[in-house]
């Protein structure tokens, strides 16, 4: 039986954690295939809806990677991105997920290194968690 490889979705501001994505690929780290980048502006553009959406569409994980506190270039994208997060956590409970499946990551551009980490701490606690169950019922539900 293959071990499960979780797919993991993260949000990656283009100034920072977009860009460490991309050092630590300079840097030749070594890190999970697991993770799919989404490149987005600012972190605080985006909303709970696209965080439910990537589990939906079969996610096991995400996380929005963002810059620095206090570091932002759009002074509190990332401070917002946080308390979204916060509320998926909370959504996720009420349907019964474990809430530690999405997670907020605060980094700069040269944090290649910590990128690389980021993403094998996500798939490890993925890996323990195991597979979600949101958007793998694709067939509808007869009544
Ligand atoms: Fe990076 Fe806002 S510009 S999180």
């Amino acid at each position: 039986m293959s071990e499960f490889e979780p797919k993991i979705v993260a949000f990656c501001c283009n100034f920072c954690a977009f860009a460490a994505a991309d050092l630590a690929g300079a840097m030749r780290l070594q890190y999970s295939p697991s993770v799919r980048i989404i490149r987005l502006p600012c972190t605080g553009k985006v909303d709970a809806i696209h965080l439910m959406k990537a589990f939906e569409e079969g996610a096991d994980g995400v996380f929005v990677a963002g810059c620095l506190e206090g570091q932002c270039h759009f002074l509190e994208g990332n401070t917002r991105a946080k308390k979204r997060v916060d509320y998926v956590k909370r959504l996720l409970v009420e349907v019964e997920i474990e809430p530690e499946r999405v997670e907020m990551f605060n980094l700069s551009a040269a944090m290649g290194g910590r990128f690389a980490e980021i993403v094998e701490e996500m798939t490890e606690k993925v890996k323990k968690l195991g597979p979600t169950y949101i958007g793998k019922q694709k067939e509808p539900v007869k009544t």
